[in-house]
């Protein structure tokens, strides 16, 4: 079965981000969560600048912005998304502090030892995750805080299925004991670790997907790229259903320490 279905990788890009534009979110995630992750952080003033890297349209941003008091630039390859991301940023009138850009994960625009926060919520997949932790270490100053969520394994071994589609997906998905281990071995302190509840997929990326699919299937009606990503996308859907015990997100707050 698992041949059958194209990665999300497999597809053109532009075509992925203009399915994820008609989505608040664009992984799974929730304001609550958001909030959790950010009740680990206590080094957060009026002076602080926040890095959300990954940030899609700002879902998680927004609410970032509305329980903090720093500067927070949102950054993400897609002009899109960064187009969406400003026009929500207005319609809070959050746009004095709160200012996407398009750039690249693996270039970022960010001085050394800079920032006070960076985060990232399941993004970090787009160069791997220990490449991210170590590469975006350089920005954050001493006592500055990263807070990720990411892919992780819940257990040791897994039916056949899914540990294919994730091996073709992204190999470096690993277990939680693992990537703590990777996040200390790059120089922070892991602070808090936490699994995203299952409604985080299925009320807040699941749903919200039935409106998009009607969106894009209407637009591309009769186009067989279109439809082989709308397939792709139901089968993710119909694993996480059928295995949910096994992986998940999971977020990661670590600070950063001398070495
Ligand atoms: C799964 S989405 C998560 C978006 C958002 N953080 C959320 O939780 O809704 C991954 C995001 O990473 C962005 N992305 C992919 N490659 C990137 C890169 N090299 N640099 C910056 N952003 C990238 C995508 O455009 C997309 O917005």
């Amino acid at each position: 079965m698992s041949n059958k279905y194209k990665t999300i990788h497999e597809f053109e890009f532009n075509l992925i981000c203009e399915y994820f534009s008609n989505m608040e979110r664009q992984g799974p995630g929730s304001p609550e969560v958001t909030l959790k992750a950010l009740s680990f952080i206590d080094n957060l003033t009026d002076q602080s600048l926040i890095a959300d890297i990954g940030c899609g349209t700002g879902g998680q941003t927004m609410i970032l912005a509305q329980h903090t008091l720093g500067q927070i630039t949102g950054l993400d390859l897609f002009p899109g998304f960064i187009n969406i991301f400003n026009h929500n940023a207005r319609k809070l009138r959050l746009q004095n502090r709160v200012k996407g850009i398009v750039g690249s994960m693996d270039n970022l625009p960010f001085q050394k030892e800079e920032l006070d926060l960076i985060w990232s919520e399941g993004a970090i997949y787009n160069i791997g995750f220990e490449r991210g932790l170590n590469e975006w270490r350089k920005y954050l100053k001493t006592g500055g805080y990263i807070a990720i969520s990411e892919s992780s394994w819940f257990t040791d071994k897994r039916p056949a299925e899914i540990n294919d589609f994730w091996m073709n997906a992204y190999p470096e998905i690993d277990t939680i004991p693992h990537q703590v281990a990777k996040i200390h071995n790059a120089g922070y302190l892991p602070v808090a670790t936490f699994i995203l509840p299952t409604t985080c997929w299925t009320k807040h990326y699941f749903a919200p997907k039935v409106i998009a699919n009607d969106i894009f299937l209407d637009k591309y009606a009769g186009n067989k790229t279109a439809e082989k990503f709308i397939a792709s996308q139901c089968y993710e859907e119909e694993l996480y259903r059928m295995y949910k015990e096994f992986y998940g997100y999971v977020f990661f707050i670590a600070k950063k320490i001398e070495l």
